[in-house]
């Protein structure tokens, strides 16, 4: 297969910035501040989920959906329910009963700033937010569209995806994992819900079967590249780039593609993994240019 790469340098750095604004603005308008003794609760919603990021699954909503001239309206809100999941599974992974940690997004994690039950409830909330925008008729005019984008992020995002992840990666902590199981882990904890990131925006377009499977494949592969290059970025990286801590990883012996291959092979495995998800791009063209970019930015990113 062919890549077709546009002759027009890309600028991803601006698109993504772009998209982060409308991302943002959709959320903030998603969580509006109420009166009351459930305002603590909203706050800790907004701090987790307003606070930066690189918005890489908002990202991958709008490109997809721009891809299959979905209104930009309404990959915003589904752009904004998957940064809201995406946000809580980042509050529960940083208590103390879990990675234990004290900097995300380069400020004091959830229950650093506000407290652990806080954090809990805020994760939750934004959790069950995610799906009530999901089937909000403003996402979609098609209930048949809104019924599957439901059905598909809680396929990635629970017991079988992103949340079983999760408990692999809990109970991996000081095990010997090999290649396969390391994949395995990795699929689910993060690689599912990138993929639904992308599926999303196809979901939206109503893209065709063949199309669908090819979004699909690009985003299991970058997804998959993705953690590995966070692996390589945990064991490289500082606190200052990352705005989280660094060399978490080795200090608590979890199973990752560092700690099984080494940060070279690594390196090589999430740069493969990066150049076939953009291969299964080739059919969309140079309309695809910005998302092949995207490709390159997982595997070279500092933070
Ligand atoms: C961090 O995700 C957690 C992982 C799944 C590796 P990101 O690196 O996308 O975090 P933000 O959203 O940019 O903060
Ligand atoms: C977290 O993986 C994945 C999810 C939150 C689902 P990590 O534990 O590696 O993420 P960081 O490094 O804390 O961002
Ligand atoms: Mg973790
Ligand atoms: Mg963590
Ligand atoms: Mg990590």
């Amino acid at each position: 297969m062919k890549v077709v790469v546009s002759e027009h340098p890309v600028k991803l750095a601006d698109a993504m910035k772009k998209r982060a604004q409308e991302v943002e603005h959709a959320l903030d308008v998603l969580l509006p501040l109420p009166d009351g003794q459930e305002k603590r609760l909203i706050e800790a919603m907004r701090y987790a989920v307003l606070g930066g990021g690189k918005r890489l699954r908002g990202f991958l909503v709008m490109e997809v959906a721009h891809l299959f001239a979905v209104a930009p309206a309404c990959a915003a809100r589904v752009a904004a329910s998957v940064e809201m999941l995406h946000a809580y599974s980042l509050v529960h992974d940083d208590l103390p009963a879990m990675d234990d940690d004290d900097l995300r997004r380069g400020q004091p994690s959830c229950h650093r700033a506000f407290d652990e039950a806080t954090a809990i409830l805020a994760g939750d909330a934004l959790l069950t937010r995610a799906f009530e925008v999901l089937v909000d008729g403003d996402t979609h005019s098609d209930a048949s569209a809104r019924c599957e984008l439901v059905a598909a992020l809680g396929a990635a995002a629970g017991a079988r995806g992103m949340v079983a992840g999760q408990m692999i990666d809990m109970l991996s902590e000081g095990a010997d994992l090999n290649a396969p199981e390391v994949t395995r882990l990795q699929a689910l904890k993060t690689g599912r819900l990138i993929q639904y990131s992308a599926e999303a925006g196809a979901i939206l377009g109503r893209a065709a079967p063949q199309q669908r499977h090819y979004i699909a494949a690009f985003g299991r592969d970058l997804g998959a590249a993705f953690q590995i290059a966070d692996d390589i970025l945990d064991a490289e990286g500082t606190a200052e780039e990352l705005g989280k801590t660094a060399g978490k990883d080795a200090a608590a012996g979890k199973a990752t593609m560092v700690s099984i291959m080494g940060l070279e092979q690594a390196r090589a495995h999430a740069n493969m993994l990066a150049s076939q998800a953009s291969q299964y791009l080739a059919s969309f063209g140079d309309r695809a240019a910005t998302l092949v970019a995207l490709t390159q930015f997982v595997v070279s990113r500092r933070s």
